[in-house]
């Protein structure tokens, strides 16, 4: 293939991502968007591995790590349970933050392109700070993971006198910065990029430790910000610029929905990032998961009389949190909902911004379920309706129903803003049991007056509640 038509065949990837990227902001166009992606990706593939810088001796290699590693992605994305999504993509991050470590070495030690002078300066700050975004990205890509999967617990790991560390942790790396432009040979510089390397890869595990479990939203999305720039700067170290472009378009708008999230949370960003924001002072969290002590008597509730209370109603509000995706219990709530809009109730959804474990996590339940979207509200559109409303239903969802975070300031969650449920006449809360939820803090709403628990699986309690109302 000939520069200019792989030059071609460049931009219109990098539009497509860009057309992708404008679908996926809306449930109604997001798999116009995938679409647009994937075929994308299908041109920037071809066109790189049939373009003009690689061998014909080297596609060879390349199909066999094609092969490989979308033999890998498949089978991944085949077993991967929808509840292990979050954790995957963190997985993915971490291995775009590998590559970027790989290539930066790789570039450095590949001395068959000779540079001098200002080009030779420029192409090692790429590989440094490439080196450098990637470290950080795969070590904290992979403690996230562990976060999200529950094999490290959500309590922040607040190290004394950790800001000053992160300080002297960004001298050094300045500093070995400075050693590796100024180094003569291959084997002076790889001292200080090692070095800076090993810092890097411990600045990620204690950023990513340093972060509470409510604020993992923010991680998460942050995590994918910086995957992105690591993508741009292998870009940079190998002079392609559709990895540029991708790679900045990724991390310009992980960028944005970190920012987004740090408002829906009600967070400062610079302070998640800081670490333990919000962790200081109130009562520890108990882990995820576990029951808090409880604070008083909680009034239990049936199928049946769920059903009861459901079919008396004029207006109800269901609130999906993340149990609705273990249970897989969105085609039942749909169902449900379908059976008390005929008999002329008012039923809509509340979205939480960070309800469920990744951005949009409910949004694409529910739209599988094919509830109309015109019936699911954001946060802000619904919140000031729950007075007038007369049963709040929430269906596994724990920390965005949570008063604390209003009530007490010295809560792990404090300030974060919540779906006002107990402002309903009723509010039942459908969970198995008084386990706290991913913040691992106690819940008051569950010991409201006005509030009944609906212990069970949320799948299997929804089916009797549907048969109670078909009854
Ligand atoms: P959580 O606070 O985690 O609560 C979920 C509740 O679902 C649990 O208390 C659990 O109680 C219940 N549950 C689990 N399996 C169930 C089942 N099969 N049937 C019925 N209930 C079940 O979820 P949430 O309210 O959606 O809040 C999300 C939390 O995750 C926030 O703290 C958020 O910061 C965090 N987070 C979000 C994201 C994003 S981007 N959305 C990413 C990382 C972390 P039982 O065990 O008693 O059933």
């Amino acid at each position: 293939m000939s520069q200019s038509l792989s030059n071609m065949a460049y931009l219109g990837a990098a539009i497509l991502f860009i057309l992708s990227l404008g679908g996926l902001s809306n449930p109604e166009t997001s798999r116009r968007g995938n679409l647009f992606g994937m075929i994308g990706m299908a041109l920037a593939v071809l066109a790189t591995v049939f373009g003009p810088r690689v061998s014909p001796s080297g596609v060879g290699w390349i199909v066999m790590a094609l092969v490989a590693g979308g033999g890998i992605g498949l089978y991944a994305a085949k077993v991967v349970k929808m509840t292990q999504m979050p954790e995957l993509v963190a997985l993915m991050h971490s291995l775009v933050g590998l590559a970027a470590c790989l290539v930066g070495f790789a570039s450095y030690v590949d001395t068959s392109i000779p540079l001098q002078g200002a080009e030779k300066a420029i192409h090692e700050v790429e590989i440094y700070v490439g080196i450098l975004i990637g470290a950080i990205t795969f070590s904290g890509s992979l403690i996230a993971f562990g976060k999200l999967n529950g094999k490290i617990g959500g309590r922040p790991l607040l190290l004394p006198g950790r800001h000053w560390m992160n300080l002297a942790a960004l001298v050094v790396v300045v500093w070995f910065g400075r050693a590796f432009i100024n180094a003569h040979t291959v084997a002076d510089g790889m001292t200080p990029l090692i070095i800076m390397t090993i810092i890097a890869l411990l600045f990620g595990i204690h950023m990513v430790m340093a972060i509470g479990g409510a604020d993992m939203p923010v991680v998460v999305s942050m995590l994918n910000s910086y995957s992105g720039w690591a993508a741009a700067a292998t870009g940079f170290m190998l002079s392609n610029d559709l990895l540029i472009v991708t790679g900045a378009l990724v991390g310009s708008s992980g960028a944005i929905l970190s920012y987004i999230m740090c408002n829906a949370m009600n967070r400062n960003f610079i302070s998640v990032i800081a670490g333990g924001f919000g962790s200081g002072g109130g009562a520890a969290p108990a882990k995820s998961g576990e029951a808090a002590e409880p604070q008083g008597e909680v009034v239990p509730v049936s199928a049946t009389e769920t059903a009861e209370m459901l079919r008396d109603a004029k207006s109800v509000i269901i609130v999906p949190g993340y149990g609705m995706a273990v249970a897989q219990a969105q085609h039942t709530v749909y169902e449900i909902t379908r059976t008390l809009r005929a008999k002329g109730v008012n039923v809509r959804f509340a979205i939480h911004p960070v309800a469920g474990r990744m951005p949009g996590h409910m949004n694409v339940l529910l739209a599988e379920a094919k509830v109309p979207y015109d019936i699911v509200m954001e946060m802000d559109e619904i919140n000031e309706d729950f007075p007038d409303t007369d049963i709040a239903i929430v269906i596994g969802a724990n920390d965005i129903v949570n008063p604390a975070a209003q009530d007490d300031p010295t809560s792990p969650i404090a300030g974060m803003p919540v779906l006002e449920v107990w402002k309903a006449r009723t509010s039942i809360v459908m969970k198995r049991s008084m386990a706290s939820g991913y913040a691992g803090v106690d819940n008051p709403l569950f010991y409201k007056e006005n509030n009944r628990m609906l212990f069970g699986d949320a799948k299997k309690m929804l089916d009797e509640v549907l048969g109670a109302l078909k009854a």
